[in-house]
């Protein structure tokens, strides 16, 4: 597992931005192979959006060949509803860059057969051939989209249950009232990330600094789940120096020296 440490927020966002956009521009997707990109929603990806905005802009990396599968939706939430996944995405990225609409997938909490509605998921990703780059975020208890402590390593997308702790987490965008965030969910499953190519993992922040240690020094195991990156082949995590405070110096020297070269320098578009 690769692990960069960046000195801020800022500077994790622009890398994580630039290499997306340099993965997607180094396969050169075209409409019958396009790049299929995971994506994450929740504060940790709002800098890594902003930037690839920006980039957009700028003319230096368009998405009018990628397909996306978005991770996780709420069940019952309206697509219209604010703190719906689907508007998160339209407002914060899907809204300012040139994606086909018919590019973009996220699971739909108000389908009337969730079971259904899980499966014919797993069955688009299979058909786009399969997630090139999964891009995640992790909850403070290690969560990897909505699989929650205790789930299978190997699952498919799926209805989950939410903890209280993740409803209590996430109740500031619900007006801080727990009641009004629902309590379940359809997520890809851990399997669905582990079948990616590749997977980056953004963590940023003190409140994510233990999770940040069990992910990296301890073992792999179900009740934080973030933790089965380490069996990824090809898993990276971006992350700031806040989130390192949980690890030992050892670990951060070790991890700053060996990629102080990738620290150093965007990758090139
Ligand atoms: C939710 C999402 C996760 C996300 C997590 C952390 O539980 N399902 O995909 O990683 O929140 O969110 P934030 O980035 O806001 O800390």
């Amino acid at each position: 597992m690769r692990i960069l440490i960046h000195k801020d927020y800022d500077s994790l966002s622009k890398w994580v931005a630039h290499y997306i956009a340099y993965k997607i521009k180094a396969r050169n997707p075209a409409p019958d192979k396009p790049f299929v990109l995971g994506l994450p929603t929740g504060s940790s990806p709002i800098g890594t959006y902003r930037e690839l905005i920006r980039l957009h802009q700028a003319g230096k990396v368009s998405f009018r060949n990628v397909v996306t599968f978005n991770m996780d939706e709420y069940v019952g939430l309206p697509e219209g509803h604010p703190e719906s996944y689907h508007y998160f995405m339209q407002e914060n990225f899907f809204g300012h860059i040139d994606i086909p609409k018919e590019n973009i997938n996220i699971p739909d909490g108000n389908a009337p057969d969730l079971e259904k509605e899980c499966e014919l998921y797993e069955e688009k990703i299979e058909k786009a051939g399969g997630i090139d780059l999964f891009l995640g975020g992790i909850g403070v208890d290690g969560h990897l989209a909505f699989n929650e402590p205790g789930s299978s390593m190997t699952s498919k997308t799926r209805i989950k249950t939410l903890t209280l702790d993740t409803r209590i987490a996430n109740a500031r965008f619900f007006y801080n009232d727990v009641s009004k965030v629902p309590s379940t969910a359809l997520t890809v499953g851990l399997g669905t990330i582990m079948s990616a190519r590749e997977v980056l993992i953004i963590i940023n922040g003190y409140k994510k600094a233990r999770a940040l240690h069990h992910m990296v020094e301890l073992g792999v195991n179900h009740m934080w789940t973030g933790s089965m990156l380490q069996l990824h082949r090809h898993g990276i995590i971006a992350c700031d120096d806040e989130a390192t405070m949980e690890l030992r110096v050892g670990t951060v020297k070790y991890f700053k020296d060996i990629e102080q070269q990738a620290l150093d320098n965007l990758p090139e578009l």
